[in-house]
C-alpha cells in the first residue's frame, strides 16, 4: 500500500483550502518582497490592504527607490515598526544601485538585501523563481515539531539549524513555492497553537505529536 509524502498531503489540503491571496498570483520577486516585508509583523487581513496600497502606489521597485522615504513613511502608516518601511526603501535603492533596478535572482542576491533574512529570501527565490528553499517561519515550526514530535527547543542555534535541515528534507521540489505557501497556511489554519481541531486532520495517524498527545507542548521553546 502507498504512503504518501508529507508534502503531497499538505499540497493537496492546500489545493482544496489555501488562501487566495494576491502575492500568490505573481512571480515578480519585487511584489512577493514587498508582501513578505509587510507580513513580517502584520496578520493577512491587514497586511493585503497595505500591500495592494503599496503595489498602486509603487509597482516597480524603481518607482519605490525614487520615491522620498517619507512618501513611504505615510504609505506605512498604522503599520508600525518603521524601522521594517526605512529597510524597505534602502532594499528598492540597493536594488537600483547595486543590481542595475532589476531585483537579484540568487538567493545570496536577495539576502544581501536591507532587512531581508534567510526566511524572507527563501520565500522570495521559492515563489519567484521555483529555487529549493524552505522559508522557515513560526507556522513552520509548529506543523514539523508536531508531525515529527521534536522536543528540541526551537529558539536555539542548534535548534534552528535541525529545523532547517528537516524542513529543506520535506521541500516539494517540483513546486518550492507552491510547497512553502502551503505549509504556512496549514501552521496558519489548521496546526494553530492551541487547540488545533486534530480530530479532521489530513494527516491523521502520521502526526507523531498527537501519537504521543504532545500536540498542545509542541513546539518547545526553551526562552531567555
Ligand atoms: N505571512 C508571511 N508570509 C506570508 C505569505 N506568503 N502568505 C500568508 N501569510 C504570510
Amino acid at each position: 500500500t502507498m504512503t504518501y509524502r508529507i508534502a503531497d498531503i499538505l499540497l493537496d489540503w492546500y489545493s482544496r483550502e489555501g488562501r487566495d491571496l494576491p502575492w500568490r498570483r505573481t512571480r515578480d520577486p519585487y511584489r512577493i518582497w514587498l508582501s513578505e516585508v509587510i507580513l513580517q509583523q502584520t496578520r493577512v487581513a491587514q497586511g493585503t490592504e497595505y500591500y495592494l496600497r503599496f503595489v498602486g502606489r509603487f509597482p516597480d521597485v524603481r518607482s519605490l527607490a525614487s520615491a522620498s522615504e517619507d512618501e513611504v513613511l505615510k504609505l506605512w502608516q498604522g503599520l508600525g515598526y518603521y524601522s521594517r518601511a526605512r529597510n524597505l526603501h534602502a532594499a528598492a535603492r540597493q536594488v537600483v544601485d547595486d543590481f542595475g533596478g532589476r531585483f537579484p535572482t540568487t538567493f545570496a542576491g536577495v539576502r544581501s538585501l536591507r532587512g531581508v533574512g534567510d526566511y524572507t529570501a527563501a520565500a522570495v527565490c521559492s515563489a519567484a523563481y521555483s529555487l529549493p528553499y524552505a522559508a522557515v517561519d513560526g507556522n513552520v515550526y509548529r506543523v514539523l515539531s508536531r508531525l515529527f514530535d521534536i522536543a528540541e527547543p526551537i529558539d536555539t542555534a542548534s535548534g534552528r539549524r535541525l529545523f532547517a535541515e528537516l524542513a529543506r528534507s520535506q521541500l516539494d521540489e517540483r513546486d518550492p513555492g507552491r510547497y512553502n505557501q502551503a505549509i504556512m497556511d496549514f501552521g496558519a489554519l489548521r496546526c494553530t497553537p492551541s487547540p488545533p481541531r486534530c480530530g479532521e486532520c489530513p494527516f491523521g495517524d502520521r502526526c507523531l505529536a498527537l501519537a504521543a498527545g504532545t500536540v498542545v507542548s509542541r513546539p518547545v521553546k526553551q526562552g531567555r
